[in-house]
């Protein structure tokens, strides 16, 4: 195991810049995922740092060694470092066996290391007893943890992942992404994951890189980007907030501020960045629809207003439902137990530390 260290890589391929001069570490044993929409650059890094891809710039390292610099890269087979694919990549003519054995039989390991680490390698990933079939006779979520077991069996010094679970049905794909961690955790392997997906990296990553467009705008942990998104695009693309605009009425010191929305409503929120970003003037108000509840009618604390429903969704627990406040119409999420109707007046409260004023407009 080793930590992964990117300086400034660059990836061009003729005149699109597929990878625009990023830089990040992922520490020794942690997950760390890359999301971002379709089209960001997500596998092109990946590629690069399995030297699949040839970068055009930067700088990559594993533990004190240079993975790729200035042109002269180390081949894929001497980085020591293996990729789980979306396709699952299992040869449907081998055994489950031969499948895993694949990588140490290269590196001309004994008959008895293999038959040892091949065993140990399926007993981890849950197919014991699976070693005599062949790929053609496995369904997607067994062909699927073949290739996990192939990936660790030599054991790496980096495991990269690109979108492994996006085949899976939904049941099937919750269960592994909980198996997958935790076999992550007990083998302490360095790993770095590829998603579009929002709520499978916040559920798996130690920390998650957020991309767009060949960039990173935001990195840390899950709750970091849920909680202080710098960005319109970081509060939309993680957790699916109202976003509305905003301008500023006044700001204390410890960064808490009144903004007003359209429609003469002034709400209390806080300013997300601590840096000395822009305090005046138009702004974003993140609202999240899971921070807007229903308080009796006679609430006057602050940030109570009143809002009309204009339409309803069941979702078992919940009801998802867009309530107009002012001028704004906001999707918020209430029990189902006692749902409003639709065109009534209810008031409702916005923890004021649940709103997130972005220095953007
Ligand atoms: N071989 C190639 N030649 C030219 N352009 C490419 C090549 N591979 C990727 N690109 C472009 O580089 C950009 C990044 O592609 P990449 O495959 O890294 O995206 P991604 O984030 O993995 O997307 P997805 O979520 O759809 O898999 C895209 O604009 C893509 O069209
Ligand atoms: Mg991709």
């Amino acid at each position: 195991m080793a930590k992964l260290r990117v300086e400034d890589l660059i990836v061009a391929y003729g005149a699109v810049i597929a990878v625009s001069d990023i830089s990040f570490t992922v520490e020794d044993g942690e997950f760390v995922s890359l999301l971002g929409p379709s089209g960001c650059g997500k596998t092109t890094t990946l590629r690069c740092i399995a030297g699949l891809e040839g970068s055009s710039g930067g700088t990559i390292r594993l533990g004190d060694a240079i993975m790729a610099a200035d042109g002269s890269d180390v081949p894929p087979d001497k980085r020591g470092i293996n990729m789980v694919f979306q396709s699952y990549a299992v040869w449907p003519h081998m055994s489950v066996f031969e499948n895993v054995a694949y990588g140490l039989r290269i590196r001309r390991e004994s008959a008895a290391d293999v038959e040892r680490k091949v065993k140990e390698a399926l007993k981890l990933v849950g197919l014991d007893g699976f070693a005599g079939r062949y790929g053609t006779e496995l369904s997607g979520g067994q062909q699927q943890r073949v290739a996990l077991a192939r990936a660790v069996v030599t054991s790496p010094r980096l495991l990269l992942f690109d979108e492994p679970l996006s085949n899976l049905d939904a049941g099937l794909r919750d269960r592994m992404r909980f198996e997958l961690v935790e076999l992550q955790r007990r083998l302490g392997q360095t790993s770095l994951y590829v998603t579009h997906d929002q709520s499978e990296a916040m559920l798996m990553s130690d920390r998650i890189i957020l991309m767009k467009d060949g960039r990173i705008v935001q990195s840390g942990t899950p709750r970091d980007l849920y909680e202080r998104p710098m960005s319109r695009f970081a509060a939309e693309f993680i957790g699916n907030a109202n976003i509305v605009d905003a301008t500023v009425i006044r700001t204390s010191g410890d960064g808490s501020a009144l903004v007003g929305l359209p429609g003469n409503v002034a709400i209390e929120g806080h300013f997300c960045r601590t840096d000395g970003s822009r305090r005046s003037g138009p702004v974003l108000a993140c609202i999240r629809a899971e921070s807007i509840s229903r308080v009796s009618g006679d609430e006057a604390g602050s940030n109570c207003f009143d809002a009309r429903v204009d339409s309803l969704g069941f979702l078992g627990p919940l009801v998802t439902c867009t309530l107009r406040l002012g001028e704004v119409t906001l999707r918020a999420e209430l029990p189902a137990r006692k749902p409003p109707s639709i065109g009534e007046t209810i008031r409702v409260r916005i923890e004021p530390d649940d709103v997130i004023i972005i220095s953007e407009h």
